[in-house]
């Protein structure tokens, strides 16, 4: 009675600012994002104690893994939302590396529903620049150019075409960790490539080839590259990790499942990577 007693007249003692600061752990926890509750679920419950926590509408879980700090972060969909996401998991959480995972659209045919693509690198597929055309001349998304939202002032503003859209490379040792965890996927393969992001769902098979012949993206989805362009700026490692749930350009429909087949790989390359923390 009296020691509880004694936590309430402490826990009214602390004045409120800090009550709504978490608590910075002993080591810095690995981040594993997802968009949606179905890119999440799996992980969460992969959790030892998870202590769910919101920051504005973004939902974090804290636990453990192996004993070692992981948090699980749901980003909600799309760019912005993954970018404030990210802020979020470093500012508030320090964040030690990052892996924002989930579904994504195939960008190759050779790929199929339930193949897994590790992002050695993710482009920003949002940022184009179309040519003039007058009134009553149409449109088409295959005749714009990229324009690098991170190159120097002056450069996207003047009009100057760059040749690629702003990219991102996947941090190497959580990709060490990525390939050293492939034995336990067994649902589809396991490719290395590109990641494209947009606010845009691509489904005309000319652009999503044109998409894959100039850029070499085999994945298409809402949140990679923008959570990239944030942990690069705050100098947190991070990669992409996203499984086909549907690719147009072979008939595969989309598939809800595929999020916690990805989930369930992303648990043993957590394990991998957090292994290679505790040495
Ligand atoms: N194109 C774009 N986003 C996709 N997603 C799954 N498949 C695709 C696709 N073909 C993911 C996005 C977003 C949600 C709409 O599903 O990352 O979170």
């Amino acid at each position: 009675m009296r020691c509880a007693a004694f936590l309430v007249t402490v826990a009214l003692a602390i004045p409120s600012p800090a009550l709504a600061q978490s608590p910075v752990p002993s080591a810095r926890p690995v981040v594993v994002q997802g968009a949606m509750q179905i890119e999440v679920d799996a992980l969460v419950h992969r959790l030892d104690r998870p202590a769910m926590e919101t920051v504005g509408g973004w939902t974090f879980w804290r636990g453990t893994i192996d004993g070692y700090p992981v948090i699980v972060s749901k980003t909600l969909k799309g760019m912005t939302n993954a970018a404030a996401a990210t802020v979020i998991a470093v500012e508030r959480y320090h964040a030690i590396a990052i892996i924002n995972q989930g579904t994504a659209g195939g960008h190759d045919p050779a790929l199929h529903v339930y193949d897994i693509v590790l992002g050695t690198s993710s482009v920003n597929l949002g940022a184009f620049k179309s040519p003039a055309r007058p009134a009553g001349a149409g449109s088409s998304t295959l005749d714009w150019s990229p324009i690098d939202l991170t190159a120097a002032d002056g450069s996207a503003a003047s009009g100057a075409t760059p040749r690629h859209p702003a990219t991102f490379k996947g941090d190497t040792s959580l990709l060490a960790a990525a390939r050293s965890a492939r034995q336990t996927y067994t649902k589809g393969k396991i490719v290395e490539g590109v990641i494209g992001s947009s606010d845009v769902w691509n489904d005309e098979v000319d652009r999503i080839l044109k998409l894959h012949a100039v850029y070499g993206t085999e994945a298409e989805e809402m949140e990679t590259a923008s959570a990239a362009q944030i942990a690069a700026q705050l100098d947190v490692p991070l990669l992409g990790i996203r499984i086909l749930s549907d690719n147009t350009l072979n008939g595969g429909a989309y598939d809800p499942k595929t999020s916690e087949a990805c989930e369930d790989y992303v648990y043993h390359v957590v394990k991998a990577y957090i292994a290679t923390l505790k040495r």
